[in-house]
């Protein structure tokens, strides 16, 4: 073990009750592929890429390796007034694999910088062309959008919500799209599409012309693999058009082959006006988040502002990290060079088949999924939701496979380099450890 763990009083971490992880901490110190060692010298399955950020596995070479040369030979340079090559070449890459019209990238750091990124690109479009009252923005229940202000704000976690005060004005959300009828529905569910006229009904009550952009997650990551009804999309799209609205969609976990297509708006046939990224774009190595605007946009934006004039007053002094941008480039030439999109879509029959076995165990009460993400449900313990799941997140861990519970939902994601027999690995785990319970 290189690192002592007799001392963990520092580092405050986030989502986590701080006070129990140390005193019976869990410390990953090495990650190859698809296992991570413990402090302890377990080796533990991935069943989540991380947290949907490694698709190509951990602690590749081809990104170690771009990283570094590109830290020798640039380690800084801020992204105002100034460029390198690298941070074109990436935006170049990013736009190859968007859809549409989607070819236009900004830089962030993060996922949730991605989002107030994209929510301030919206209110500025309008602005460009006169349409300044439009202020509203639109989110959804069990929404998650990041941590930020605005990102909450859209965002549907009450727990992430209801200590941090009003929030960014003007915010309304739409019914979240988890119906009792749609229970263990594999892939898109039949019944839910007009829970999308929630849209329309706000267009009704404050106006549509008053909506800047409506946000969702094309398929909701977070709060356990929330699959959107068949025609839902597409519903909120003919709203959109029909009053002017921009539609956002927030692609941070859906994004980079989860769907096994580039980009979950591909896999639906919607295309958003604007999409959010992080996480895999980098195979999670270095931080990195992106917004890809669509020529629309972009132009509204550019064209409104005099020659010399700055058009978007926002960005970050790491906007562009030459580090993560030689990352961006190495992960998605990783992801080419090895097929891992078409990887993933192959493995999904295969991944759900896995996944959805697992309905005959007595606590699973539902079971979602599609590309390679999914989540079984399990009944909450005594009445009190979130216990059982806190106690998955130890036993599962202690079984030797690394998932994300949210709540009692256990999240799966497994990389795409994994194999049948990996997957087996994984799920034979878990059914292993929830069938105790
Ligand atoms: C859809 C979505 N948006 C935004 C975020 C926030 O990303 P980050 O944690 O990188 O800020 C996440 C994180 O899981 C996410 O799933």
């Amino acid at each position: 073990m290189r690192y002592p763990t007799n001392d963990l009083e520092n580092f405050w971490l986030p989502f986590t009750a701080n006070k129990e992880f140390k005193r019976d901490p869990r410390l990953v110190v090495e990650g190859k592929g698809l296992y991570y060692t413990s402090h302890e010298g377990h080796e533990i399955i991935d069943a989540v890429s991380g947290l949907f950020c490694s698709p190509a596995g951990q602690s590749r070479t081809e990104i170690a390796d771009a990283v570094h040369e590109q830290m020798l030979e640039l380690s800084y340079i801020p992204s105002f007034q100034h460029g390198h090559p690298a941070a074109f070449e990436l935006a170049r890459q990013v736009s190859r694999l968007t859809p549409g019209t989607l070819d236009y990238v900004f830089f962030a750091n993060s996922g949730s910088e991605a989002v107030e990124t994209a929510l301030k690109i919206a209110l500025l479009y309008h602005r460009a062309r006169g349409e300044g009252q439009r202020m509203r923005l639109v989110g959804r229940e069990r929404g998650y959008h990041g941590v930020n202000f605005a990102g909450f704000s859209v965002g549907g976690m009450v727990r992430n919500r209801e200590m941090y005060g009003l929030g960014v004005p003007g915010v309304v959300h739409l019914r979240h799209t988890w119906l009792e009828e749609n229970r263990f529905s594999r892939g898109q569910p039949e019944n839910g599409a007009e829970l999308a006229n929630d849209l329309q009904r706000f267009c009704d009550l404050h106006g549509g012309e008053t909506i800047a952009a409506c946000i969702v997650e094309p398929v909701a990551g977070s709060i356990g693999c929330y699959v959107p009804p068949k025609g839902y999309l597409e519903r909120l799209r003919e709203i959109c058009d029909e009053h002017g609205i921009l539609l956002i969609f927030d692609e941070v976990i859906t994004g980079f082959g989860r769907m096994g297509t580039a980009f979950a708006g591909q896999r639906f046939g919607v295309e958003p006006d604007i999409m959010t990224m992080a996480k895999a774009l980098t195979n999670g190595a270095i931080p990195m988040g992106a917004v890809a605007a669509s020529d629309k946009v972009y132009k509204a934006i550019t064209e409104a502002s005099p020659e010399k004039g700055i058009e978007f007053y926002h960005g970050y002094t790491y906007t562009a990290h030459p580090a993560a941008c030689a990352a961006g480039i190495a992960a998605i030439s990783l992801y080419e060079r090895e097929n891992l999109f078409d990887r993933a879509a192959e493995m999904e029959a295969f991944f759900l088949d896995q996944v959805f076995a697992l309905q005959d165990i007595s606590v699973v009460t539902d079971i979602r999924g599609i590309g390679m993400l999914a989540a079984v449900d399990m009944a909450a313990q005594d009445g009190t939701p979130g216990l059982r799941g806190t106690q998955a997140v130890k036993d599962l861990y202690a079984a030797g496979v690394f998932t994300k519970v949210t709540g009692d939902s256990i999240l799966i994601a497994p990389p795409f380099v994994s194999e049948r027999k990996d997957i087996e690995r994984m799920i034979g785990t878990i059914r292993d450890v929830i069938s105790k319970y």
